[in-house]
């Protein structure tokens, strides 16, 4: 497979329902802006999609419980959303909208043309759940219930975010409609199907082997273990007729006969998203009508798709199909889905304010100088690439000042420093041998390419920073301002600062994917023009970059440390975030009920504990929390009824050995006696457990 000329990028379309966290920077956008970028400096023709996925219920559910229209709802976290990622600098070429006009045309054109082959689709009649109070079909999502994995009780009727089971809605137990409350009946509904079942075979060959029809569209081995993994066992399970219709009234309209107060399935119309979002782009571009097929069709474009693991089988199995059953279309030469980032050790969690949104990150740090590449490199530090990753805000602090600030900041800092003060800010000229040493760091420098090629990000960022740890060490070794006492004429002392200025040079070019801001900075302070596409074309490529002669900037501080000594004004803005989270972590714990007021010693001996053993139990009538006991105080056995039905069998208690308050005066409950009590230990929930001896002991012997 040759390298292609175009590359068309997709990032998942983010639901226009809420503010998006770190997580899902980390998840799917950064990872692509990187990708993007680099592939742009290349010199390839990238097409770099993404947008707002505006239907679906979770919007309807929003909108519902804050008296809003679902418009209300997307036309906010659009712009919002929109915004922060051009804030945070990620690159996309055009971010779309799922409610806009072109895309409805789309999405309904792809639907029609299917619906038109007749073996695609079949329209099938079944039950589903029903609010005769709402007189509404109940989308997946308005029904929750207890999962039948884990038992969670909030299961939502497509997916127990507990366990991460994905469920029908007649799975759950306990269903209850979340728009009434109450439990919903079945009713009888005609869906269209998508014939998935009949895409199992060259489904599994693709992803296997990468080939459709004998022809090798990728390599399988460039696939993400965990991604191929999904993929075969959701493939292992056989594939099945998915329903793509709705009946809901937010969404694109079913455009069939039978298809009023229906809509198309979010998950069909979304990934169509990517189709109309070039389409809108190439649009407002000016560009011929059908040049969006140069990207989705032609045989020198390839497509990647960027996502979260939740949506690996919508990317590599559902839409695949998709293009595939409609024809014409490429299918994705990858897909580098990445795992989770957790938070400080838990999940992101709006509802318990645990972790920190794209924009209030920004907000918080407003005044931080080089926040969003901060931001972006902390996290591409810890991408969840192949695993679960966690966000800490002291890995925060201390990748900024040990790896940005130490490392990078100071070296170019230095670099430009020394030249400006040996040689008024020009390039010396070098030694034939310093220009050979040059291919040294063209190798380091191409490594940094070859990690982000192979979507290794993570192994990029490291390749990048040793690139500038290899100037650093070069300068320190040589100590320029050491011998520049005796021989500031010494050409050992040109050679170093040109090779350091080569490596800031490079250091501005690797740093434009990750890093594109202070890229910028670089490029400034090296009085140097900005990036644009195509600067790392093959013939661009291992070219001495900066020349003898050319004169650079004047210095400027690229970092300042967060955890500063003389300034703690940066450290105490990421200390009151940490106080934040532990202020939720107290509330977490649980309550222990208020200390009684103190009592004297004597009080203490009234009470007459002693140890017993239970003989028999059972039930009591007609009161489903109690059990009556016969208990062997050794002196005598006693009649006791104790409220701990609900937490023993009967049967499981014999034998126990208690501590029993024997002088507590006699009780009826419910017609028996009751004489005495026995001590139990009660939890937040209210469930109690025996407080007994550790070994056994003899009954009858107080408890002093
Ligand atoms: O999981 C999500 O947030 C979905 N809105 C992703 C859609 S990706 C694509 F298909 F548009
Ligand atoms: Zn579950």
């Amino acid at each position: 497979m040759s390298e292609k000329k175009r590359v068309l990028i997709t990032s998942a379309l983010p639901y226009a329902n809420g503010e998006l966290h770190l997580g899902h920077l980390a998840g799917a956008y950064l990872p692509a802006d990187i990708y993007a970028r680099y592939q742009r400096l290349k010199g390839k023709d990238v097409a770099f999609v993404c947008g707002s996925d505006e239907h679906g219920a979770a919007i309807t559910i929003r909108a519902k419980k804050e008296g809003l229209t679902p418009k209300d709802i997307v036309d906010k976290y659009h712009e919002l959303n929109k915004e922060t990622f051009k804030k945070l600098g990620i690159s996309f070429d055009y971010y779309h909208r799922t409610s806009a006009a072109l895309h409805h045309q789309t999405a309904q054109d792809f639907f029609k043309k299917l619906d038109k082959q007749g073996d695609q689709f079949l329209k099938k009649s079944s039950e589903q759940y029903y609010d005769g109070e709402f007189d509404q079909f109940l989308a997946d999502r308005y029904i929750k219930g207890t999962c039948p994995k884990c038992a969670h009780e909030e299961a939502y009727g497509d997916q127990c975010e507990n366990c991460g089971s994905d469920l029908s809605p007649k799975e759950l137990k306990n269903p209850v409609s979340t728009l009434s409350g109450k439990t919903p009946q079945l009713k009888t509904t005609t869906h269209w199907f998508f014939k998935l079942d009949a895409h199992e075979a060259w489904l599994r060959t693709w992803i296997k082997e990468g080939k459709v029809d004998g022809k090798q569209l990728h390599d399988p081995s460039k696939w993400k273990k965990h991604v191929t993994g999904q993929c075969l066992s959701w493939l292992d399970n056989g594939l099945q007729p998915r329903a793509i219709t709705r009946d809901l009234d937010w969404g694109i309209p079913v455009p069939a006969e039978g298809g009023e107060h229906k809509v198309l399935y979010v998950w069909f119309d979304a990934p169509i998203g990517y189709i109309s979002s070039t389409k809108q782009w190439l649009k407002e571009k000016g560009a011929d009508e059908n040049d969006w097929k140069k990207y989705w069709q032609s045989d020198d474009a390839e497509m990647v798709h960027f996502i979260g693991k939740d949506n690996i089988v919508f990317h590599c199995i559902v839409f695949p199909a998709m293009l595939k059953a409609h024809g014409d279309y490429n299918l994705p030469i990858n897909v580098p889905a990445n795992q989770f980032l957790n938070f400080e050790g838990q999940k992101f969690s709006k509802s318990k304010g645990w972790g920190i949104e794209q924009h209030e990150y920004l907000e918080v740090f407003k005044d931080f100088p080089n926040k969003e590449d901060a931001l972006r490199f902390v996290l591409i530090k810890n991408l969840p690439e192949n695993k679960d990753a966690d966000f800490k805000w002291d890995e925060f602090v201390e990748n900024h000042d040990k790896d940005l600030a130490d490392n990078l900041g100071n070296f170019i800092n230095r670099v430009i420093v020394l030249t400006n003060k040996y040689y008024e800010g020009k390039c010396p000229t070098p030694s034939a041998a310093a220009i050979e040493k040059n291919e040294v760091l063209f190798e380091m420098a191409a490594k940094i390419g070859v990690d982000i090629d192979q979507y290794a990000f993570k192994q990029g960022i490291k390749s990048f920073l040793e690139l500038s740890s290899f100037g650093n060490t070069d300068l320190q070794d040589v100590s320029p301002w050491k011998l520049f006492k005796t021989e500031p004429d010494s050409q050992v002392i040109k050679d170093c600062i040109y090779q350091a200025l080569q490596t800031v040079g490079l250091l501005s070019i690797y740093s434009k994917p990750f890093l594109p801001f202070i890229s910028d900075k670089i490029r400034d302070l090296l009085n140097l023009p900005h990036l644009t596409n195509g600067d790392l074309a093959t013939e661009n490529l291992n070219k001495e970059l900066i020349a003898p002669g050319h004169v650079i900037g004047q210095p400027e501080i690229l970092f300042a440390k967060i955890d500063d000594r003389k300034d703690q004004s940066r450290m105490e803005i990421v200390n009151a975030q940490k106080e934040k989270l532990a202020a939720i972590l107290a509330a977490q714990k649980p309550k222990q009920p208020a200390l009684k007021p103190e009592i004297t010693y004597d009080d203490f001996t009234k009470m007459d504990l002693r140890i017993g053993t239970i003989l028999t139990a059972e039930k009591v009538e007609k009161a489903d929390k109690l059990l009556k006991l016969e208990v062997d105080l050794g002196f005598e056995k006693r009649t006791l009824v104790s409220g701990i039905a609900k937490f023993y069998k009967p049967e499981n208690i014999i034998g126990q050995q208690v501590m029993v308050l024997t002088n507590l005066a006699p009780r009826k409950i419910r017609g028996v006696v009751s004489k005495g009590m026995i001590l139990m230990a009660e939890n937040e929930k209210g469930e109690l457990t025996f407080v007994a001896p550790s070994k056994s002991w003899d009954n009858g012997f107080p408890v002093a």
